[in-house]
């Protein structure tokens, strides 16, 4: 029997708060109340919509889903209790799946592993779906404009950010003229940072600026000494470790963060007291089964990691920094992160309501590419492979005429007649992520991909806007000191 409005709605509003028909993973109960859609829900059911489109991208995958724990979903409609059976166990040989096309083999993208599935990179499109997130569109976008009176920042204008969690309801508190906070961190793993780890403080330095808002970065040293398993390593002890978070957070602060604003911490260093405190509230509340589940741990994964998630966690909650928040509870935050870390968040979003707190937000970016292309992973041991924030103006020349993977043609005639591509063009890719006139970036493109340009000559373009960029960025590194550091790292209140 199809389901009738009433119904449709009030899945709506279950799929509002969970994520999938029981609690927090996906299960047979999922693909069985898939299996009664004869098309897709209309679309001002958003959050039905989005639970949808995240179980149909599965494909056929879905009949390896784990077995449903009830039969049943309960669901309240005019305060009356009504009954969704999700158990009809798959019908006729076959027909397993709860989309039509056979899934081909999937990108995976989880906080420790990034493997693309085809030699373009990730596919982002299928990954809002996989991951049941939201597209950052033109609606948001305008809406973001009118309630800031700023133009969206061109990781937005051009989709380098290009999914979001719940950004309407940060958008509603600003409109009621309420504040949030944000909240991003870094895993310090080597004391080299290159410009790609810079893409998501950058958005958060940009948003802080425009919404006036506090800011809590968590550098998870804990997290990156659980994880070193390369014996080979020179330095693997936990005093690294911490000492690193120490350092990048010079480069954090030279991206010229608010000190009044703005509270940096080590999780080696802080995590205690209220922040404890909620990361027990966290710890209880989820299972092993769950972050099984969620990051692919299993028996032989150490205690240490499958605790880590909810220290990741717990700085979504306002709670965690009473120095900053006094006793409010409730303070909306948002996360602007790589796309890769959205399982941590899943995890929190769905602990959140059970433990009397809100849901975070989250805007997602795709991934930075590395120098030889953006199917090639970037590594930090690969001196070639990106632009480090300490490359003096020659290395930086040097770097990108030498390795920036190039969508040119062969010979100059070739160029000229067929033109460049600019979608495997590493230096047009870094120039969307560091030049900001659209302008200028639109001629650029038309002028390579006509042919009109030559490789040589979009590379100077690139080298120009990257020098000038690190100059500054050197400049105000030079002036953090360890007293600077002491400052951002102490627990304090901030100004809002
Ligand atoms: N796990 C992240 C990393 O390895 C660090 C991190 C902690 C983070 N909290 C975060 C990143 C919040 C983005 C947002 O880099």
């Amino acid at each position: 029997m199809p389901l009738s409005d009433l119904e449709t709605k009030a899945l709506d509003e279950h799929f509002l708060i969970c994520s999938y028909v029981h609690g927090y993973t996906v299960s047979q109960g999922d693909a069985a109340l898939f299996r009664q859609f004869n098309c897709a829900p209309p679309s001002h059911l958003c959050h039905l919509l989005r639970w949808y489109t995240h179980i149909h991208s599965f494909g056929r995958e879905s009949a390896s889903f784990p077995a449903a724990k009830k039969e049943s979903l309960t669901l309240l409609i005019n305060d009356k209790e009504v009954t969704i059976m999700v158990n009809n166990s798959m019908e006729a040989e076959g027909q397993g799946e709860a989309g039509q096309p056979p899934a081909p083999e999937e990108d995976i993208v989880t906080p420790h592993t990034v493997q693309a599935s085809s030699n373009k990179g990730i596919d982002y499109d299928k990954l809002v779906d996989r991951f049941g997130s939201s597209r950052i569109d033109e609606a948001l976008l305008e809406r973001f404009e009118r309630l800031t009176g700023h133009k969206p920042h061109r990781f937005l204008r051009r989709n380098i950010f290009f999914s979001h969690r719940d950004m309407h309801r940060i958008l509603d508190a600003v409109e009621s003229g309420k504040k949030f906070f944000l909240y991003t961190g870094r895993g310090p793993s080597s004391n080299a940072m290159h410009i790609g780890h810079l893409i998501a403080f950058i958005m958060t330095k940009w948003l802080q600026d425009v919404f006036d808002v506090p800011l809590v970065i968590q550098l998870t040293d804990d997290e990156k000494y659980l994880w070193q398993k390369d014996a080979t390593k020179k330095d693997n002890s936990l005093e690294h470790y911490h000492s690193l978070a120490r350092e990048n957070a010079k480069d954090i602060i030279a991206l010229d963060f608010d000190v009044n604003k703005t509270f940096i911490f080590s999780d080696v260093d802080f995590v205690g007291g209220a922040f404890y405190e909620n990361v027990l509230k966290v710890q209880k509340h989820v299972t092993f089964n769950q972050v099984k589940g969620i990051f692919g741990f299993d028996e032989s994964s150490s205690i240490g990691m499958i605790m880590f998630p909810a220290i990741q966690a717990a700085p979504s909650f306002s709670s965690s920094f009473p120095f900053i928040f006094g006793n409010k509870k409730d303070v909306p935050c948002l996360i602007p992160c790589g796309i890769d870390q959205d399982p941590y968040f899943r995890m929190t979003r769905d602990v959140a309501p059970k433990i009397g707190f809100q849901k975070p937000a989250l805007l997602h970016s795709t991934f930075f590419p590395a120098l030889h292309g953006a199917s090639s992973k970037m590594s930090a041991s690969d001196s070639t492979s990106s632009i480090y924030l300490t490359d003096t103006a020659n290395q930086i020349k040097k770097k990108i005429n030498k390795y920036a993977f190039s969508g040119g043609r062969d010979t100059v005639e070739e160029h000229r007649e067929l033109g460049g591509d600019c979608e495997v063009d590493v230096s047009f890719m870094y120039l969307t992520f560091f030049l900001d006139d659209d302008e200028k970036l639109e001629e650029i493109r038309q002028q390579y991909s006509s042919g009109k340009m030559l490789t040589g000559e979009l590379k100077a373009e690139l080298i120009k806007v990257l020098q000038k960029m690190m100059a500054e960025f050197q400049e105000r590194r030079k002036l953090v000191t360890d007293e600077t550091v002491k400052q951002f790292m102490t627990p304090r209140s901030l100004k809002f």
